[in-house]
């Protein structure tokens, strides 16, 4: 571990929360047609190990999305870099994210999604970090609540495309 990081959440943890979360998941679409969408590049890891952890049949997509600027700090302007494939017209949507910031991706996609008509669109995020919110978005399912400042790494979350391997998290000191 770099000097500049300190450790938010360990492998435990992370396992425990991912687990808390698929079982809700499993019970409240047990009946249902669940569509999992992905947010790529970040959700890969936390998606790999919600799913395992699933009881339920899922069809799991991706959508990939960039936003004008960079460093740490989203810029407003979101695009899609990858759509989805998968119909989900008149389905049961998840919409699965590594973490939940600005709120504005999160809010570009369920504005994006409305145009397929699905049936339901739910939001899932492994964090939610309030400090930075822009805009109000649902999060129906939530592993961690950060409400201090700064930028965490690892579990798939990166800064500068570095770090999404650790398997921990950690909080960056930048
Ligand atoms: P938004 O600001 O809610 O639109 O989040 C946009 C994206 O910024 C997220 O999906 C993450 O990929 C990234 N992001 C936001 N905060 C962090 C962080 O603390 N670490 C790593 N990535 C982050
Ligand atoms: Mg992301």
């Amino acid at each position: 571990m770099p000097e500049k990081m300190s450790p938010i959440l360990s492998r435990a943890e992370i396992a425990q929360k991912v687990k808390g979360i698929a079982q809700q998941i499993s019970k409240d679409y047990a009946e249902k047609d669940l569509c999992i969408i992905g947010v790529l590049n970040g959700v890969f890891v936390f998606l790999a190990d919600l799913v395992r952890e699933l009881t339920i049949a899922v069809q799991i997509d991706f959508v990939r999305l960039a936003s004008y600027g960079s460093g740490t700090a989203s810029s407003g302007t979101v695009r899609i870099t990858k759509d989805i494939e998968l119909d989900v017209t008149n389905r049961d949507v998840l919409i699965v994210e590594d973490i939940v910031d600005s709120g504005l991706t999160v809010a570009f996609l369920l504005k994006y999604l409305q145009r397929f008509h699905p049936k339901s669109v739910k939001v899932c995020a492994f964090i939610d970090k309030t400090e930075r919110r822009e805009v109000e978005v649902p999060i129906d399912y939530v592993g961690h609540v950060v409400e201090k400042k700064g930028f965490l790494v690892g579990y798939g979350l990166d800064f500068d495309q570095k770090y999404r391997q650790l398997p921990q998290l950690y909080h960056l000191k930048l």
